[in-house]
């Protein structure tokens, strides 16, 4: 039995900056309410009239500098798993582009459909697949375009003013030391609140002709809908937990965490776990001022940031952890 290392990251967001104050001119909002609320002042959205990228395009470049950095090339990755709640379309998903941009063989290529959990998801199963041995190098991926499909209206603002674009990539490779790399993995759905936070059509339960049918001005189920208060109230139970759960498995406490890298839901979130944890601000890494919310793109941005500033040092202990759309949960243990 194998274990699984992180030996590459890699991210990428769009060039396009849009802050709160250039949403100000699109609803009815304020930089005071979104940083209040969220601690979020800018996030990137692609500029269709000047960028060609996509999902799969951002997931791609973010994957080709993560391969860089681990020293591996198109040829040397066996795997691909992909996690997105934006895919460039409907289907196929947006792992075989990703192997189609990079030139790859013809490899086998997943993609994960858990939303802001989706990257921890995602690594799992790289993890899993390493450690039988299957594969020696997965590349794991989190890509999001939402500027394409939010709501930019007033109507919307609870929503849109959070959401960002961007990617982030981990190349997983096998590890012959067990107590190194991946420790261990836990995800967890509650999916009784899946509406609670949700994008219903297009879908087999809001098909497009229907949607077109109905010819309703006030439409909205093309758009996503989130019951904010709800979400936040379940995040911190669920956060707190799955980390606690990922430390007591590998008989860790609080004071072994070297850097938590949580999702980037609400700068707030991050906030109330930091202090049910006693951690320092050096301890927790957050950049969701810069990025806003990028669902499963957020975590490998993140921790791909804090690598490049010196953050994540061998012998660390990392922790990863995510709430999200589904509801789904998860953690990661990482020895670094
Ligand atoms: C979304 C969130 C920031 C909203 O904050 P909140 O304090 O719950 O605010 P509410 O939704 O109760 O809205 C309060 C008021 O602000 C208004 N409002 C909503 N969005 C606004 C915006 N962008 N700008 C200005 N006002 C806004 C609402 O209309 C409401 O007005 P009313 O009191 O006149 O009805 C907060 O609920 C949250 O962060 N939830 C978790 C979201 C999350 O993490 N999602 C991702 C999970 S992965």
């Amino acid at each position: 039995m194998y274990n699984s290392r992180i030996a590459g990251l890699g991210h990428y967001v769009p060039e396009n900056v849009v802050t709160n104050d250039d949403l100000t001119r699109l609803m009815d909002t304020s930089d005071e309410w979104i940083q209040e609320r969220t601690g979020i002042r800018e996030r990137r959205w692609i500029d269709p009239k000047t960028s060609e990228d996509t999902t799969s395009i951002m997931g791609a470049k973010a994957a080709k500098i993560a391969m860089e950095r681990a020293g591996v090339t198109k040829d040397d990755i066996d795997f691909i798993v992909f996690a997105t709640l934006s895919p460039d379309m409907y289907f196929p998903g947006g792992g075989v582009r990703v192997q189609d941009l990079l030139d790859m063989p013809t490899i086998g290529a997943l993609d994960v459909r858990n939303q802001c959990s989706g990257f921890i998801y995602a690594l799992s199963v790289g993890d899993q697949f390493i450690k039988t041995g299957m594969y020696k190098n997965v590349l794991v991926i989190g890509s999001e375009n939402h500027s394409g499909g939010l709501d930019k209206t007033t109507r919307g603002r609870g929503v849109t003013v959070i959401f960002g674009d961007g990617a982030g990539a981990a190349v997983l490779t096998r590890e012959e030391d067990p107590t190194k790399g991946i420790l261990s993995t836990h995800l967890h759905s509650e999916g009784k609140h899946a509406a609670e936070l949700a994008l219903e059509g297009p879908s087999t339960g809001r098909w497009v002709d229907a949607i077109i049918a109905d010819d309703d001005p006030n439409e909205t189920s093309y758009y996503p809908y989130m019951n904010g208060q709800f979400v936040f109230k379940n995040a911190v139970v669920r956060f707190s937990e799955v980390i606690m759960e990922g430390l007591v498995q590998n008989e860790l406490g609080k004071e072994d965490i070297n850097l938590l890298v949580p999702h980037q839901a609400n700068l707030r979130i991050s906030q109330f776990v930091q202090k049910k944890f006693g951690l320092s601000d050096d301890q927790v890494y957050n950049n969701i001022m810069r990025y806003g919310n990028t669902t499963a793109a957020s975590i490998p941005i993140a921790l791909t940031e804090a690598w490049e500033e010196g953050k994540v040092k061998e012998g660390d202990t990392i922790v990863l952890a995510a709430f999200g759309s589904g509801f789904t949960w998860a953690s990661a243990i990482i020895k670094w």
